[in-house]
């Protein structure tokens, strides 16, 4: 089975992310009752946490179409223009990493958004013409890891505004049994609890895990998945207690070791990590801060108590107050 075949297609099968699940239930249900495209939906939160699920469940919740894109595919105004022009009234238009739009492709979304409205210059110099189109009424949901990102005309535009957060261990361990099923891997809740609590808070990573565990236990087991299977499989991968992956654990004594624990600036520790920023920033660290790990304070990243005790180091002062 594919990663697809794993996600939630209606609301009520979505597990996790309650105040985003009623608002939206909500929100739709009126949607529905008016005959009306839903208001336009930002969803932000770090890489994994089922915003693109999110997007579907939406449009099969307003039985709508689906159309996909992606902020970097989007080059030209012209290309927006084409998916615009091609929808069915209320259909959702999803756009994931939206905040990497170019500013000709945006100021084209600013009419469409607040008028439905298509207003675009085709040719160039003395040929060039202005068209305005109607479109029909329309729900963009635009995708990304970071609210901060987008301009603030593109935010303000937004009706629903929508955080997806790290999941809890309860609600991981329900998503890999759920997923277990569909594979048809005799899980037990133990296990179940052993893969969630090392899944970084994330769905894509629990199913992802899940995954090279049933693996293990086809290979060197009878193929059901218990605690004491698990834990064997994932230690076998590295993936350790807290749930860290190597380039957590990297970070986190890259900090201590090579900056005495911080604060250190971030593009210092990019460098040092041969990372890029904006994965750091996006996909490494919210995990460790909501976790408690890491603190970003005004002058630079900080590894905190708790990372000192995740290697069995003292830590060198007390933790500083986090920004
Ligand atoms: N698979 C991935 N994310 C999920 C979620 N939030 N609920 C149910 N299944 C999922």
């Amino acid at each position: 089975a594919l990663d697809r075949a794993l996600r939630p297609r209606r609301l009520a099968e979505y597990i996790g992310q309650g105040p985003v699940r009623e608002q939206l239930e909500i929100f739709i249900g009126a949607a529905r009752m008016r005959g009306e495209a839903l208001d336009h939906v930002l969803i932000f939160g770090p890489p994994g946490l089922g915003k693109t699920t999110l997007a579907r469940v939406i449009a099969n919740e307003l039985g709508v179409g689906l159309r996909q894109t992606a902020g970097p595919v989007l080059e030209r105004p012209g290309d927006l223009a084409a998916l615009l022009t091609n929808l069915e009234p209320r259909d959702v238009l999803f756009v994931d990493e939206i905040h990497r739009l170019s500013p000709q492709v945006e100021e084209v979304l600013y009419p469409a958004m607040e008028d439905y409205q298509l207003d675009i210059v085709i040719g160039e110099g003395p040929a060039a013409r202005s068209i305005k189109l109607d479109l029909p009424p329309f729900t963009l949901v635009g995708a990304t890891t970071r609210a901060g990102l987008l301009t603030s005309p593109l935010r303000d535009r937004f009706g629903i505004v929508q955080r997806l957060e790290f999941y809890d261990v309860e609600e991981l361990a329900a998503i890999v049994a759920r997923s277990a099923r569909i594979l048809g891997v005799e899980l037990s809740t133990e296990g179940a609890r052993e893969i969630a609590a090392r899944a970084r808070g994330t769905p894509r990573i629990a199913n992802r895990l899940l995954r090279r565990v049933r693996d293990y236990a086809q290979v060197r087991g009878d193929g059901r998945i218990d605690a004491a299977t698990a834990a064997a499989a994932l230690d076998l991968l590295k993936v350790d207690r807290s749930g860290f992956d190597g380039m957590d654990r990297r970070l986190l004594r890259t900090i201590i070791d090579k900056f005495d624990g911080g604060p250190v600036g971030i593009d210092s520790l990019a460098a040092a990590l041969g990372e890029e920023r904006g994965t750091l920033e996006d996909v490494i660290e919210p995990y460790l801060i909501q976790q408690g790990y890491l603190v970003r304070t005004a002058r630079g990243r900080m590894a905190t108590r708790l990372a000192y005790a995740h290697f069995g180091l003292a830590p060198p002062r007390p933790d500083p107050p986090q920004e």
